[in-house]
Order: structure tokens, then sequence, then C-alpha cells
């Protein structure tokens, strides 16, 4: 198991752990892993590939040829920054359904383990502290209401230009909710031992303020 510092955040779609992950990262001086970015690169490349993700040779030949990194904070799909193409309402909905797939979840799981033994960090996804670090020194949960997490996903989306729906945004999340706590492979799920912090109705900085709290009160 690794060394390094591992500063765990799970929870659901849209519950703003990302931006606090980033911020806790900074200042704690971690690097800041956003495991469902690779998710969502692998998805995008199956959808660029018109891959059938239900044919195991097809989606293996593609795992074998992909490369997924981090550089300056950004991921990497084979060596190019895809940053926004990997947020669009498509691959918000397939994502799930490639994330679930075992050879998909061993490979970037394997990933992920090999940054957390090379440099601290704070990584936040669906299964940190349940798999992939299930000894990191620190682990949150991080939730808030469906209604307030497609409120702040509407936001985000329309600052970005796309045309999006709320009640559309609202169906997605849950759905998408439900897939990856129903799944087999590593769901959803809270640790018994991570924190749960519910973000509702509270800003960024009132979450990273009791998320370095805790962390620096034990
Ligand atoms: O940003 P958002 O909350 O919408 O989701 P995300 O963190 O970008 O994750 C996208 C999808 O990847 C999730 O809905 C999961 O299906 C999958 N995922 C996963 O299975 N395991 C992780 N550690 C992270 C993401």
């Amino acid at each position: 198991m690794s060394n390094k510092l591992i500063i765990a955040i799970d929870g659901p779609a849209g519950a703003g752990k990302s931006t606090v992950a980033r911020i806790i990262a900074e200042i704690f001086g971690c690097e800041y892993i956003d495991t469902g970015a690779m998710y969502r690169a692998i998805a995008y490349k199956c959808v660029q590939r018109l891959v059938d993700i239900d044919d195991d040779d097809e989606l293996n030949e593609l795992l074998d040829e992909t490369e997924v990194a981090f550089k300056d904070k950004k991921i990497l799909l084979d060596g190019r920054p895809v940053e926004n193409e990997i947020r669009t309402p498509k691959i918000s909905s397939v994502v799930s359904k490639v994330a679930e797939k075992k050879a998909v979840r061993e490979k970037l799981i394997e990933a992920q383990r090999k940054i957390g033994e090379e440099v601290s960090v704070v990584m936040d996804g669906r299964d940190i502290g349940t798999s992939v670090f299930p000894d990191a020194q620190f682990k949150f949960f991080v939730t808030a209401s469906v209604d307030e997490r497609a409120d702040r996903r509407y936001k985000e989306l329309i600052q970005k230009g796309y045309d999006a729906s709320k009640i559309e945004i609202y169906t997605e999340i849950k759905k998408r909710d439900e897939y990856d706590t129903n799944r087999t492979l590593n769901p959803l799920r809270k640790a018994p031992d991570a924190i749960l912090i519910d973000t509702t109705k509270r800003t960024i900085n009132d979450v990273v303020d009791e998320i370095c709290e805790r962390i620096r009160r034990s």
C-alpha cells in the first residue's frame, strides 16, 4: 500500500466533489486526481470510435491502445487534452455503462493506484475510499440533495454554453446515481469509515473549511 498522503473524496454526480477536491489539493500541496474524468475519457473514445462496449474483444482492443493521464491538472487522452469534450451531456449519458465494465475498471484502478504510490493525492470518484485506496488516511463522502445537484449541474452547463434542460439533468443525474450504486463492480458507496458531508445549501468555502478542519484535527 502507498505511504503517500491519500485523501479520498467520493460521492454521487454533481455533489461538488471536484471543486472541493481541487481546493483541498492546493491547500495540502497534493495532486488532484479526478477519476471521473478518466472514465469519461474512455467513454469519449468509445463514442468517437463507435466501439460496441458489449463486445469484449472490441473493448479490450481499444483499452490496449489507450492512454489516460494527467498533465498540469488536465486530463490527457492519448496525449491530447480532452477536458471539454468529456463533459458534454452525451458523454454523461453513456459514461456509467462504460464505467461498469470490468476491463475498464481494472485498467483505470491500476493507473489510479500507481499515481497514489508516487505522489500525495486528493482523489475524487465513487470507489476511492472503498476499493481503490481502502487504507486512505482520510475519507470523505460528499453528497447533496438531487434537486441541488441538478441545479448546480444545470448552471454549470448553461455557463459553458449548452442548451440544457433542468428536468433532463435531474433525470440523468438520478439515473446515473442508480446505475453507479447498483452495479456489481465497485459500486458507489460510502466507506464505513468515511466522514459524511452533506453540501446542500452550503457554500464551497464552508465545505472546504470543514474538510480542512477535520484533516488538521486528526
Ligand atoms: O462530475 P460528475 O459528478 O458528473 O461525475 P464524474 O465524477 O465525472 O464521473 C462520471 C462517471 O464515471 C460516474 O457517473 C461513474 O459512472 C464513473 N465513475 C466511476 O465509476 N468510478 C469513479 N471512481 C469515478 C467515476
